[in-house]
């Protein structure tokens, strides 16, 4: 293969690079293109643009295929837990035992959140919406905990990553339980990770909460679905702002802010209100799916289409199963989930859908497992940020770790008003 490519711009040629990934991916590296030729490349939502190189996941949305750190996720939903996951992604193999254990430990130290900061959580008006809580609340952790000081020993940086996986899952139940006017109930060392949250979240002095291994499993694997997604917007939210080297804390936080919006995290819960809203309107998705095809109207079917899959999203044919699986365990009949099987099956017949690869995404069916679960609404882009946790810090420190770093600043074609002289105020009108 040719390992440059030429670039003629006004008659005069240039080699551009190629970089070939270890699945045969290849790119044209630019990174001397405006030096060399005063050019800068112009790609908006940056859909052509690789922003690094990286060795964590790999995603193919031509074939529908998705690897952390080259084990494909049907294998890890099937058969790891988020836990091991998370430290799969951050420390780029799979644990032994004793490596296990010991994360399980630390997980279990760092799970309760300093006492002061209950205050903060009392202080947020009850109809704030959870996402903004948690963005702030972990932006407010550096005020509690340290950075992590440069050259800092491997167990230090562990502490951190721990302690932000371990916390963050506290906050969230926190803060539905404060949102609820109910009283917080603390994490367990006997309960494992995703236990721990359920637990968190639905125990109460006046019901205690029976753990079901079934939903255990099920949360999971819609955390690990969610773990980790390459550069999608929010993990390039906290790769760009950590690249200004700005605490840990305040980059994730930039990228939970980032996930809020509904066209990222916050599909999952446009999704449900997209089909109740099918379900309140006599439950014919057929006016939905016309609207969702009118040029003039903005409507979008929310929990379809992904700017990398062009194929089926590989994460939401499991979270399918995992959906039937959790609402034939609780005897649950969603008529929620029977209007999204009829939308599916019509969708993915029409000739607008295959033409623009419009298939389900991960957001489809996972809103449906949520509500079976009993969480709330407005909790489920929390719910997906706690699982894309493991992705961003392992995102994170490969970025820290790049020898190649640099600040992310990309440029722009200037299209506004070219110089003019300032007019006062009197003269001007
Ligand atoms: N419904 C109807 N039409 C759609 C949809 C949709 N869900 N998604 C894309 N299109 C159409 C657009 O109208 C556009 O049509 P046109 O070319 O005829 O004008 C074309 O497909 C391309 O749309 P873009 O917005 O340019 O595609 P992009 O790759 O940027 O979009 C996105 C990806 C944002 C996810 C989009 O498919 C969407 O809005 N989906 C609904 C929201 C959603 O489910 N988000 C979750 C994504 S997965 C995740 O974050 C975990």
């Amino acid at each position: 293969m040719e390992k440059t490519a030429k670039l003629v711009v006004n008659g005069k040629s240039y080699e551009l690079p190629l970089v070939v990934g270890t699945e045969g991916e290849i790119a044209l590296d630019i990174s001397y293109l405006r030096s060399e030729t005063g050019l800068i490349t112009l790609d908006p939502g940056y859909a052509n643009t690789g922003s690094c190189k990286s060795c964590i996941t790999f995603m193919d949305g031509e074939k529908g295929i998705l690897r952390y750190r080259g084990y494909p996720v049907e294998q890890l939903a099937e058969y790891s837990s988020f836990r091991e996951t998370a430290y799969l992604l951050i420390n780029g193999e799979l644990p032994l035992e004793n490596e296990l254990n010991r994360f399980s430990v630390m997980l279990n130290d760092h799970s309760l959140v300093h006492e002061d900061m209950h205050h903060f959580f009392q202080n947020f008006p009850r109809r704030a919406h959870p996402m903004g809580i948690l963005s702030s609340m972990v932006n407010a952790l550096r005020a509690f905990y340290p950075e992590i000081p440069e050259r800092s020993e491997e167990e230090e940086i562990n502490i951190t990553f721990t302690r932000l996986l371990s916390k963050v899952r506290t906050m969230a139940a926190m803060s539905y339980k404060i949102s609820r006017g109910h009283k917080i109930v603390y994490p367990r060392h006997d309960l494992s990770y995703c236990a721990n949250f359920l637990n968190m979240m639905f125990d109460s002095p006046v019901k205690p909460y029976v753990i079901d291994e079934d939903l255990v499993d099920a949360l999971n694997v819609f955390w690990i679905l969610h773990a980790d997604h390459e550069q999608n917007c929010s993990t390039a939210a906290v790769r760009l702002v950590g690249s200004a080297r700005v605490n840990l804390y305040a980059a994730i936080s930039a990228g939970i802010c980032a996930l809020w919006g509904p066209l990222h995290g916050g599909a999952n819960q446009s999704v449900v209100e997209m089909l109740q809203e099918i379900h309140d309107s006599g439950g014919n998705p057929a006016p939905f799916i016309a609207r969702a095809k009118d040029r003039d109207d903005p409507f979008r079917l929310m929990g379809f289409g992904h700017r990398v899959y062009k194929t089926y999203d590989p994460r939401a044919r499991i979270m399918e199963k995992t959906c039937n699986r959790v609402l034939k365990k609780l005897k649950i009949h969603d008529p929620l989930l029977d209007i999204a099987k009829r939308l599916e099956e019509v969708a993915v017949k029409d000739a607008y859908f295959i033409d623009h690869d419009l298939y389900p995404n991960v957001d489809f069916y996972s809103g449906i497992v949520l509500r079976a679960m009993g969480i709330p609404l407005n909790m489920f882009p929390v719910m997906f940020a706690i699982g894309r946790l493991p992705g961003w810090i392992s995102q994170w420190k490969e970025s820290m770790e790049d020898p190649k770093w640099k600040l992310h600043r990309p440029r722009q074609v200037y299209t506004g008003l070219q110089e003019r002289d300032y007019v006062p105020l009197n003269k001007r009108g």
